[in-house]
């Protein structure tokens, strides 16, 4: 696993980088980290122009591991995904969803969202207090994504096993651990490949709304990239989800806002714009430069590593008023939370509106939701917490 920068690698710098993206904005916006061996950017301006600039930094990944792509072709030999695909070869590759991911066709997609927050919500019936992260904000994204897959209802406890072993972060950190967990992880990947490898073959020909259908049944990838789709849904829009959910519970209990959606006072999806730019859970993306370019001043040569701070760019007094509060009613919002360019996000409209129903059916269920936040521990890699534990009144 890439390390973090040694400014924001404690558990304070996790939970809290924003001090140190405003100093790197002010101070040194684009700067060679010689321990990592990569540059960092942290203003909004760079951050876009990089993401869009395809002829100069590509997609590609040349280092391993990064938590947040499909690295699967590196354990199970499959053709890269969308996500790690330049022009024009990345439109071969999303092309075919694209349509299935637009709003009107998540809009269709709302009532089984609707049904699987009433499921995953029903599963907590009678408790007092709960885990909102493990006991709401993993299961509910993986079961969408099993619905919207098409995976049978009986598969989905599988489903949800694979997806843990493939986000399992490390405890205490120890060889044997790190060592047991990478097995797992392969192990999860082997197994969902061929689960993924035998749906495809049977819904070929098939006419099934499910996107395993949809993509067994394109001309324009072979059969590995087709399993590759499937499981870069899982990889992409699962622990992303989870960490929105977490992030915006975290935050309006911080800022002392719940109330004030549950009257309608302040709009949901203003709040869910808002906790995107200001606790976004990808708070970085990397790129390797392709050319020798000049970017604020410096030369960044082909083949350098770069991490751009979607983070530090969400922040960046340049684009935001006030960038450091929390202000559901800024328009507009232009944060970058999805991303910029042709990567922009496949499942932005899937995300929102999932974030929307279970804001909407926790408030309508829960009359106090006292979310716990003295003891706050971050969850490596992307933005969002390990637990929050929470004190449930029921409503009805
Ligand atoms: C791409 C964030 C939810 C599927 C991205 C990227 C970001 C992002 C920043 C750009 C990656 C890059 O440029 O390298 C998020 C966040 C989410 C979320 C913050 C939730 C709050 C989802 C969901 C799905 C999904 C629910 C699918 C069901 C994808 C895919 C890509 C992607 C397939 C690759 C797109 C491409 O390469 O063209 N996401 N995502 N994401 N996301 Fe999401």
């Amino acid at each position: 696993m890439e390390q973090p920068p040694e400014a924001i690698r404690s558990q304070e710098g996790q939970l809290s980088p924003f001090d140190w993206y405003a100093e790197m904005r002010a101070e040194d916006p684009v700067r060679f980290d010689e321990q990592r061996e990569m540059w960092d950017i942290f203003r909004y301006e760079d951050v876009d122009r990089v993401l869009k600039d395809h002829d100069a930094f590509t997609a590609r990944r040349t280092r391993e591991d990064n938590e947040f792509s499909s690295d699967a072709e590196d354990d199970t030999g499959m053709l890269q995904t969308m996500i790690t695909a330049d022009p024009p070869e990345h439109n071969r590759l999303r092309g075919f969803v694209d349509e299935r991911f637009q709003p009107g066709s998540i809009r269709e997609y709302q009532p089984r969202v609707e049904a699987v927050t009433e499921d995953v919500l029903d599963a907590l019936a009678g408790e007092e207090q709960f885990d909102f992260v493990d006991e709401f904000a993993i299961p509910f994204p993986v079961t969408v994504i099993a619905e919207l897959l098409g995976i049978p209802a009986e598969r989905r406890d599988q489903f949800k096993a694979w997806s843990d072993a493939l986000i399992a972060r490390p405890k205490n950190g120890t060889q044997t651990e790190i060592q047991r967990i990478q097995q797992e992880r392969q192990q999860a990947r082997q197994e969902m490949s061929d689960y993924f490898t035998k749906l495809v073959a049977e819904r070929r020909g098939g006419d099934g709304d499910d996107f395993i259908t949809l993509a067994a049944n394109t001309e324009e990838l072979s059969r590995e990239e087709k399993v590759g789709f499937c499981i870069l849904l899982l990889l992409a829009g699962n622990i992303t989800t989870t960490n929105l959910l977490t992030n915006a519970i975290w935050s309006l209990e911080e800022q002392g806002l719940t109330d004030a959606v549950r009257t309608g006072a302040i709009g949901r999806k203003q709040v869910i714009e808002e906790v995107l730019r200001y606790r976004s859970p990808v708070q970085s993306l990397n790129r390797i430069a392709i050319a020798d370019v000049e970017l604020n001043g410096k030369q960044i040569q082909a083949g350098d590593a770069v991490t751009l701070w979607l983070g530090a760019a969400n922040r960046d007094s340049e684009v935001f008023d006030t960038p450091e509060e929390f202000r559901p009613e800024r328009r507009p919002n232009r944060h970058m939370a999805f991303g910029m360019g042709v990567h922009f996000c496949l499942g932005a409209h899937l995300a929102r509106m999932e974030a929307d129903v279970a804001m909407q059916q926790l408030l309508e269920r829960f009359d106090r939701l006292d979310a716990d936040l003295s003891n706050l521990d971050p969850l490596y890699s992307l933005y969002g917490l390990k637990s929050l534990p929470c004190e449930v009144n029921r409503t009805a």
